[in-house]
């Protein structure tokens, strides 16, 4: 294992689901606590942790939201994109896709401005010193109205070209993708691409509502799909990539025993799996921590490893070149 530790370490590695958000280290958050003279209800980096024992999604949501409330100023957003960039970059991890939660800020007076002026700017940055590239996922959360993420979507338009996709989170059951067709329906007509969380707990037929009425791009979880044999099919066929978060079904309980998780046996139905850590801060690990539990619990081979690695390049929304030149860079790693 120490040896397979190494090589996941030092692989060149792309991230396509991480909120934001959900990367504020309790370290970081105290300091921003301190700064904003924000309260929250911990006296310590360890009770922040202890808080963190999640019996399902709206157990971490509600923490989640909570944890955002240090995050009041534009260099608040700086700090926290960056944190996680030079973890990245610690990390072997060379493009990232992240989503960030708008309305958990402007619904707190924050400005839509001042949250994307923060965050692309830890982003240029990252680029610059890092050489770590981008791209920023817009989510909405789902728990709100069709009205709510309409006006959320007219905000954005301003930034139209620093935002490559809308995306859709929070709490799944009860909340369907087709409670959002009309809104992606625009935003699709004003050019982003789609994606959205479906199927972490909600049923199967949330995925196929996001792939028939949303149109996604690529799908967040997905977990399970695995339970309707023609969605598998069409999934396979389509080679619509699924970005699943092994650490978080585990700290979410959506998966009970990560010798049971299903990213094995996607691959082997030929679904188009790519890994990442959801919410790192909340849930034990960054992309090396997902990719070496896998490793360990599934007995995953090197070949499993770079294959998907590989699918996190081909999912990715760069460019045919940029994706090329990120698969040559992991082709000869690996050989
Ligand atoms: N699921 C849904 N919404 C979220 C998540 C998640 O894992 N993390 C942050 N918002
Ligand atoms: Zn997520």
């Amino acid at each position: 294992m120490d040896d397979l530790k190494k090589f996941i370490w030092n692989m060149p590695k792309a991230e396509l689901h991480l909120h934001i958000e959900g990367s504020l280290e309790p370290e970081l958050m105290f300091a921003l606590a301190r700064r904003n003279k924000v309260e929250i209800p911990f006296a310590t980096v360890e009770e922040v942790r202890d808080a963190y024992q999640f019996s399902n999604l709206q157990d971490f949501l509600d923490i989640y939201y909570q944890g955002m409330s240090v995050l009041l100023e534009e260099q608040d957003f700086y700090d926290l994109t960056f944190a996680y960039l030079t973890k990245m970059h610690e990390q072997n991890v060379i493009h990232v896709e992240i989503f960030f939660d708008p309305q958990g800020h402007t619904d707190r007076g924050i400005t839509f401005a001042t949250v994307i002026a923060g965050i692309t700017r830890a982003l240029s940055d990252g680029l610059e010193k890092y050489g770590i590239t981008s791209n920023l996922i817009m989510s909405f959360l789902r728990h709100l109205s069709e009205d709510a993420a309409f006006a959320t979507l007219a905000e954005a338009l301003p930034y139209r070209d620093r935002i490559i996709a809308v995306g859709l989170d929070s709490s799944e059951m009860g909340h369907p993708p087709s409670k959002f067709a009309r809104v992606f329906e625009k935003a699709k007509a004003e050019g982003f691409l789609a994606v959205a969380h479906a199927g972490e707990e909600g049923p199967p037929e949330y995925v196929c509502e996001a792939l028939d009425l949303l149109k996604v791009d690529r799908l967040d979880h997905g977990n399970r799909a695995l339970e309707d044999a023609a969605l598998v099919m069409r999934l396979a066929e389509s080679q619509i990539a699924l970005t699943v978060c092994p650490l978080s079904n585990y700290k979410l309980a959506g998966v009970t025993d990560m010798r049971a998780h299903p990213i094995k046996k996607m691959l082997e139905l030929g679904l188009k799996a790519t890994v990442n850590s959801d919410d790192p801060a909340y849930f034990g690990g960054y992309m090396n921590e997902n990719f070496e539990a896998i490793t360990e619990s599934l007995n995953l081979t090197k070949e499993e490893i770079l294959n998907l690695a590989r699918n996190g390049f081909e999912a990715s929304f760069c460019s045919d070149t940029e994706k090329q030149a990120m698969i040559s860079r992991l082709e000869a790693y690996g050989a």
